[in-house]
């Protein structure tokens, strides 16, 4: 009876996780310098990030965000409440993580924006999570819901898992960049692979610092982007592989993963091409984001079936 209301409040939920993900990240990437001119001497400076703090389109952002935010935590409470006599294990259980990930998430949000580089990891791979299970929500309350899994499941299973660990991974080292700083190191050119082994204090998420603050190898900074390139390229072999071995169906939610993964991984190219361009990242952001969400679906239409509650 409630089914059509809550299909449009999950969708509403997802739409919402989407523009806090991208209005956070257009703040973070802007106030940075991705975008100011002269490009890329503007990058990393306190000016720049003064004046982009001070702009009107961060103003915009910060009000999106606490808006979005707000009735992002009001409609998921609504909605696992309206849902919960219908839902089985599995979607209980989605329904309750995705009320513990926002808490979370307002928790963090008090320290946010940090130096502490966990701190922005937290934000982006939250803002991931929100989006993977809440479109998990959505397709299971819709036609999706029907769709079993043809496959054997505990292959399929370990292979969300494995996936789901590779989007991870890829989108704290690619947070790690902003973080650091490190948004232009390749702006002249990484024209070969470049790995220092100062990298690895960089990678640490309780070490405080920009990128050249904490190390004085110049390459330093361009293994952060080496190293994603390196795991986006694995990630969509290993997504290909599954989806090749596996020989899934055209249409499927795991062919779309791919297709998002892939779109992802062009716009990467496109902004290490044409670096310094704020819509061209920030659109790369929200693919990840629809990258998860396509994960959520995939994650959801392999979960082990529970009985559930008439
Ligand atoms: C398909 C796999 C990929 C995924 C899921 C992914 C995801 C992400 C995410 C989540 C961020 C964080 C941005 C933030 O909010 O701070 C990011 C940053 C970034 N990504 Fe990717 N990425 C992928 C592949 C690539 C590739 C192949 C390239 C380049 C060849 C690339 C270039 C970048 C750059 C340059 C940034 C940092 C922007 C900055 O801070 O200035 N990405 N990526």
């Amino acid at each position: 009876m409630m089914a059509r209301p809550l299909r449009a409040l999950l969708l509403t939920t997802l739409l919402l996780a989407l523009v806090i993900l991208g209005s956070s990240a257009t703040l973070r990437l802007f106030a940075n310098g991705i975008g100011c001119d002269p490009w890329p001497s503007c990058y990393g400076l306190a000016e720049t990030a003064n004046q982009a703090q001070g702009s009107s389109l961060a103003k915009v952002l910060r009000l999106t965000h606490r808006t979005t935010a707000s009735a992002f935590a009001i409609l998921v409470i609504a909605a696992v409440a309206i849902g919960w006599r219908g839902w089985g294990g599995p979607m209980r259980l989605i329904g309750l993580s995705l009320i513990v990930v926002t808490g979370v998430l307002a928790g963090v949000g008090l320290y946010t924006p940090s130096p502490l580089p966990a701190v922005t990891i937290i934000n982006v791979l939250g803002g991931l999570v929100l989006i993977g299970l809440s479109a998990a929500l959505l397709s299971r309350s819709t036609a999706l819901a029907s769709c079993r899994p043809e496959l054997p499941a505990r292959f399929m299973r370990r292979a969300v898992w494995t996936l789901l660990a590779l989007l991870a991974l890829q989108a704290a080292v690619g947070a790690m960049i902003s973080v650091r700083v490190a948004g232009n190191a390749c702006a002249a050119s990484c024209p070969q692979l470049t790995w220092s082994p100062d990298a690895l204090a960089l990678l640490n998420p309780m070490l405080s610092g920009r990128w050249n603050a904490l190390s004085s190898d110049l390459t330093a900074g361009q293994s952060l982007h080496w190293l994603h390139r390196i795991l986006g390229a694995a990630l969509l072999l290993t997504m290909a592989s599954i989806i090749y071995v596996r020989r899934v169906a055209a249409g499927s939610p795991w062919s779309w993963l791919l297709r998002v993964t892939i779109a992802t991984f062009g716009l990467g190219v496109a902004s290490a091409i044409w670096d310094g361009q704020l819509l061209v990242t920030v659109t790369h952001v929200l693919l990840a984001g629809l990258g998860a969400a396509a994960l959520g679906v995939v994650g959801i239409s392999v979960a082990r079936p529970r009985s559930s509650p008439t």
